[in-house]
């Protein structure tokens, strides 16, 4: 491009002319010239044709060679102007030099070859002046079109330069308006404003800086600050240069996802159920509270850990492993999403029942599986005493109606026996009486017939005892005449009396006034303490204390027999120990029983005391 310049020559001088033709020919061989002699040619030459160069003496006869050097630069600003010349003076090369001059070159031998480099120097730097312009431009428009706020702060906050992102960014509508502000003034938090000036002034630089700003409009943005000092010299801060970009929505969404951890992190923190979460390879990799409570096991030593060898019994893991296997190699499982029960281990190697759920979470990459636990050891405890409590229940009806049975047959016999007996015996009386009366006829007859008449009613007497004592087996008429201490009483006397073992028996109670219901119970109770012993105790001496504690009435029975074993007291077909505690519970109370082996029994019945008239006045 060098090699065929255009080159306009201002000169009066042919000779001249010509040198400067033959010199920058030399360098430049394949260069077209352009000569103007009068002020139209040059207006003319100027106005007609972009040229690379222009050369010009200074003393013209029609004008000078600023004059031309002005008039090329209000055309061309860019095209390069050299003054040849020598006529010319320092003072008019340094007016020229302000006005754009490229270059000043004298016209004698001594400088002539000066002339060519000049050239080439003046061309040099144009070329250096475009490539600038074109950084400029593009450096320019990169801040145009940068999608990221950039700004120049003066020291005292006065904004010296923002680019359109900013002015945008900050709801400015020009940049006249945003550079009116004072840039101090953006800042939503003064300590924030001090922590990055503080920041800047310690260490020139300042990355990912996060604050809050206010924008025109008053509304709050988040932005995220990359600036750096710049210094003219050394020691004073010129102004902040960096960058600003508004992070509101990547702010808005951390916030939310950390909401959303929080509400997550409290359901899981409180919930009752363990909720274990494990990753493809069956490692925990989410342990709540109650996963550390019902496990017994903390979750900083659990995170990591294969669940298999901490909550799976011995006899299941390999099973867990299989499985776990057989889903993520087809897609099957048999347990995703259903509720089963199955054996856990906790800390110490303690097994116990849970009831488990286990559910696939569905995220990008490999699949986690979150199972929720629930031990449910209280409820398998619950169901088996319920089950345990029917149980006796139906054994309890059965032996009730048994006991019923057995009660029918004795009353049965005993009316059949005794007032039998006692009945036939009246009938046969009777009837020899009526024979004998029309017979009667000598006095020794009429004796015998009175005599027998005199035996009728010790007869009678008889069978009426006989009434009594069934009646008084059935039901103890002392306990409703004379209550509990009585018929207490008056059973252990009939005791001793048909067993021979011999009895103690203390009362320290005072006028207990104790309604039927209890005193029918704790009779009851009493009886069937008696019966045992006498049928399973082999005790020779028994010890019965009655006495008030508390508020509530005590009976203890001790024998001095073989004493009841633990298993005897614990069987549930115990139909008659059972019965006596359901008489008891029924009211309140309870029914304790202590045996030792060869030491005797003691059984100890405690029933809550609600006097009767006391129960009234409620
Ligand atoms: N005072 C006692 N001394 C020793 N063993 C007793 C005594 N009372 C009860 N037992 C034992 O407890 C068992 C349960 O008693 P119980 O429920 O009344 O049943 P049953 O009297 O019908 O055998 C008895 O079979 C007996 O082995
Ligand atoms: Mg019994």
């Amino acid at each position: 491009m060098e090699d065929s310049l255009n080159i306009l020559l201002v000169d009066d001088n042919p000779d001249d002319r010509a040198l400067a033709r033959r010199e920058i020919g030399r360098e430049f061989p394949n260069c077209q010239f352009q000569q103007v002699t009068s002020a139209k040619e040059l207006s003319q030459a100027i106005e007609s044709t972009r040229w690379d160069m222009v050369v010009t003496d200074y003393q013209l006869l029609w004008t000078d060679g600023i004059t031309v050097l002005l008039a090329v630069k209000v055309r061309w600003p860019d095209c390069p102007v050299i003054m040849f010349t020598g006529s010319g003076n320092e003072e008019v090369a340094v007016q020229a030099m302000k006005a754009g001059l490229d270059d000043y070159v004298l016209k004698s031998p001594k400088h002539y070859a000066r002339l060519a480099s000049a050239v080439h120097m003046a061309l040099e730097r144009l070329k250096q002046r475009r490539a600038l312009r074109q950084a400029e431009t593009r450096y320019q428009s990169l801040c145009d079109d940068v999608p990221v706020g950039l700004f120049r702060v003066a020291r005292d906050g006065r904004i010296i330069d923002a680019n359109p992102a900013l002015i945008e960014m900050l709801g400015f509508p020009d940049r006249q308006a945003l550079l009116a502000v004072n840039a101090m003034n953006f800042f939503a938090d003064s300590t924030e404003r001090h922590a990055l000036l503080n920041a800047l002034k310690g260490s020139e630089i300042i990355r990912f800086f996060e604050t809050r700003f206010y924008r025109r409009d008053g509304k709050l943005i988040w932005a995220e600050v990359n600036a750096r000092v710049i210094r003219h010299d050394l020691e004073q801060v010129a102004c902040y240069e960096g960058s600003l970009e508004d992070i509101t929505s990547r702010k808005e969404a951390e916030q939310s996802f950390r909401e959303s951890e929080a509400r997550k992190g409290a359901i899981l923190d409180s919930a009752p159920d363990a909720v274990i979460t494990i990753n493809e390879g069956g490692c925990i990799i989410e342990f709540n509270p109650a996963a550390e409570r019902i496990f017994g096991r903390r979750r900083d030593d659990v995170l990591g850990k294969e669940l298999a060898g901490l909550i799976i019994p011995h006899s299941l893991r390999e099973k867990h492993r299989r499985g776990l296997e057989h889903y993520l190699a087809t897609g099957h499982s048999v347990m995703l999403g259903k509720r089963v029960e199955l054996t856990a281990l906790r800390a110490q190697d303690k097994e116990f029942p849970v009831e488990l759920t286990i559910n696939k979470v569905n995220l990008d990459g490999p699949p986690l599986f979150t199972g929720f636990i629930r031990d449910i050891t209280d409820r398998k405890r619950a169901e088996k005493q319920l089950r345990d409590s029917r149980e006796q229940l139906r054994a309890l009806a059965g032996y009730l109606q048994s006991v019923r049975e057995e009660e029918r047959t004795r009353i049965s016999r005993e009316v059949h026996d005794e007032l039998g007996q006692a009945l036939t015996g009246l009938k046969m009386d009777l009837a020899w009486l009526n024979k004998r009366r029309a017979e009667v006829g000598d006095a020794q007859e009429l004796r015998q017939f009175e005599e027998k008449l005199k035996e009728l009613p010790e007869r009678v007497d008889g069978i009426i005892a006989a009434v009594r004592k069934i009646a008084t087996e059935l039901r103890p008429p002392v306990l409703d005449d004379f209550g509990l201490e009585a018929a207490i009483e008056w059973q252990i006397h009939e005791f001793e009396k048909r067993t021979g073992i011999h009895c103690r028996f203390t009362c320290t109670l005072k006028d207990l006034d104790l309604d039927p219901d209890r005193a029918t119970a704790v009779f009851r109770i009493f009886q069937e303490t008696l019966t045992n012993i006498v049928r399973h105790a082999e005790a020779t001496q028994v010890e019965i204390h009655l006495r008030e504690e508390g508020q509530k009435l005590i009976l203890e029975v001790h024998d001095n027999g073989r004493g009841m074993s633990g298993r005897e007291l614990s069987g549930t077909r115990s139909l008659g120990l059972l019965g006596m505690r359901e008489r008891a519970t029924m009211l309140d109370g309870e029914v304790n029983i202590i045996g030792r082996q060869g030491k005797g029994t003691t059984v100890g019945v405690r029933i809550p005391i609600h006097r009767t008239s006391e129960g009234q006045k409620k």
